[in-house]
């Protein structure tokens, strides 16, 4: 296909915002990146393929974000993960195939439906052993992570549940990561919607207030993203 199409060009001349996750629009650049990109693992593909299939399959976390994620776990050798969101598994999965024998995610959710899905391709990929689920709101979840002592003790954090908490995950996160640990934040454009001033819902201004302030916490460098929905990378000082 050729990327300059009149579509393309269209979309990109107009000014539009042009955000979204590679499954979600046929994107002949993104379609090249993927195709330009490692494989996924065949169990990855298959929890993609199905994901998409449900209603909420747009929930799915885009292939181009997971992978990040696994380079950042790989490259800094991780060995503790945090996984807010965790939905038919996609991330946590990722994440658990990156990480070596003796790694841990911990997978924070409350849904029993999507995560008991999840649980079977962990066990499919084999690495159900590297991950440890937790049902209940995450902010529980962190907070009594902490009072058993792993503060400091985690590499990356994977971000990706409701977002009105995404700041109280922020700063649970913070005191659980170690010193150049990362966190990435995803949906952090929600659509290009946080350009748009006239859209004040509580999603939409729970990411514009969050990009505001991780742009600017003393506590860490970030870097805002063009990629899937919105990556947001930071790492604490
Ligand atoms: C966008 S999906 C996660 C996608 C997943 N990371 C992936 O890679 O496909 C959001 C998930 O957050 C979960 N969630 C919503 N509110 C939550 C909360 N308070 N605590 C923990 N999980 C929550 C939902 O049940 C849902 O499964």
């Amino acid at each position: 296909m050729n990327v300059f199409s009149d579509n393309y060009l269209n979309l990109t001349m107009t000014g539009l915002a042009v955000v979204n996750k590679s499954y979600a629009a046929s994107d002949p650049v993104k379609t090249y990146c993927l195709e330009h990109s490692t494989k996924l693992h065949p169990v990855q593909l298959k929890l993609q393929e199905q994901t998409l299939k449900l209603e909420q399959g747009r929930m799915l976390g885009a292939p181009e974000v997971i992978s990040l994620n696994a380079i950042f776990i790989r490259s800094m050798r991780a060995k503790k993960v945090l996984d807010i969101g965790v939905f038919t598994g996609a991330s946590s999965l990722a994440a658990a195939l990156a990480l070596p024998e003796d790694g841990k995610v911990l997978a924070c959710d409350i849904n029993d439906t999507w995560t008991k899905m999840a649980q079977e391709y962990w066990v499919e990929a084999g690495v159900q052993h590297k991950i440890e689920l937790v049902l209940a709101p995450a902010t529980e979840t962190l907070e009594k992570t902490l009072d058993n002592g792993e503060k400091g003790s985690f590499d990356f954090a994977f971000i990706d549940a409701d977002k009105p908490n995404y700041e109280k995950y922020f700063e649970l996160c913070l005191e659980l990561l170690r010193t150049g640990g990362m966190m990435a934040f995803d949906n952090t454009l929600w659509s290009g919607d946080v350009l748009d001033e006239s859209k004040t819902d509580l999603n939409t201004s729970a990411l514009r207030e969050l990009n505001k302030k991780l742009s600017s916490d003393p506590r860490v460098t970030a870097v805002l993203l063009n990629v899937g929905d919105g990556l947001t990378l930071v790492t604490k000082l």
